[in-house]
């Protein structure tokens, strides 16, 4: 990867690494409920596979346990991963210490449904368009990636990248995903209400194998 692109991301990482208690407590008490509301009905019904990247804490990835899916969450900050582990140790969660947008670490690993909600944001244009063919490239088939793309201005110690849409979704679909649905929200946070923050939901399919029936 270029080295601006590494840069940024240790500029972002050394950030969350100083994100204290409050605002850990805030992040992993937000409702997934609230936050999944655009793409509730697209997620896995049946226990599945589930991939959470930049998963902070694990607020999310605990959530889809409850609901019976197995769930390995990646983090590349230590600190919130031990407050993951700390906060949700009944989760039978799977941490991983990585990052995008290769996944060094991942191993030929498949999913039914890789998340990446509110990270992407976190990286330069060119490593986003690797991230989005990286996430494409863990799917199985008739597997789906949702992807929550965040729009407006961050804290200064946590750099944001502007997020191009429409080229993400070209790099998706070029990796062999069909755009399943698109939904501008705003923020559900007062603090990013305040600064206008506004959210990109993505949902993105790979093709299931047609099944002929003979
Ligand atoms: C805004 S928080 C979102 C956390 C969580 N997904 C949520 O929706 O609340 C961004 C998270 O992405 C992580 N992150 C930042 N850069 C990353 C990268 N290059 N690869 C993986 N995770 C990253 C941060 O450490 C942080 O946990």
């Amino acid at each position: 990867m270029d080295l601006e692109s590494e840069a940024g991301i240790a500029a972002v990482l050394a950030g969350y690494a100083a994100a204290g208690a409050e605002w850990i407590a805030r992040s992993d008490g937000l409702s997934p409920d609230e936050i999944y509301q655009s793409v509730a009905d697209l997620l896995p019904v049946h226990a599945a596979r589930i991939l959470d990247l930049g998963a902070a804490t694990g607020r999310d990835a605990a959530w889809l346990v409850r609901k019976g899916h197995r769930v390995t969450a990646v983090e590349p900050v230590a600190n919130l991963r031990q407050a993951g582990q700390r906060l949700h140790p009944e989760a039978g969660i799977d941490w991983i210490d990585d990052r995008l947008p290769m996944l060094e670490r991942m191993g030929p690993k498949v999913f039914d449904c890789v998340l990446a909600n509110g990270v992407l944001h976190h990286l330069d244009a060119v490593a986003q368009e690797r991230a989005v063919a990286r996430m494409a490239g863990l799917l199985a088939p008739g597997g789906l990636l949702i992807a929550a793309l965040r729009h407006g201005a961050g804290p200064k110690d946590r750099p944001v990248w502007p997020v191009d849409v429409a080229a993400l979704v070209a790099v998706a679909q070029a990796s062999g995903l069909d755009l399943t649905r698109l939904v501008e929200t705003g923020s559900i946070q007062p603090q990013n209400q305040d600064l206008g923050v506004t959210w990109t939901w993505l949902a993105l399919r790979r093709a299931a194998p047609q099944v002929r029936h003979l």
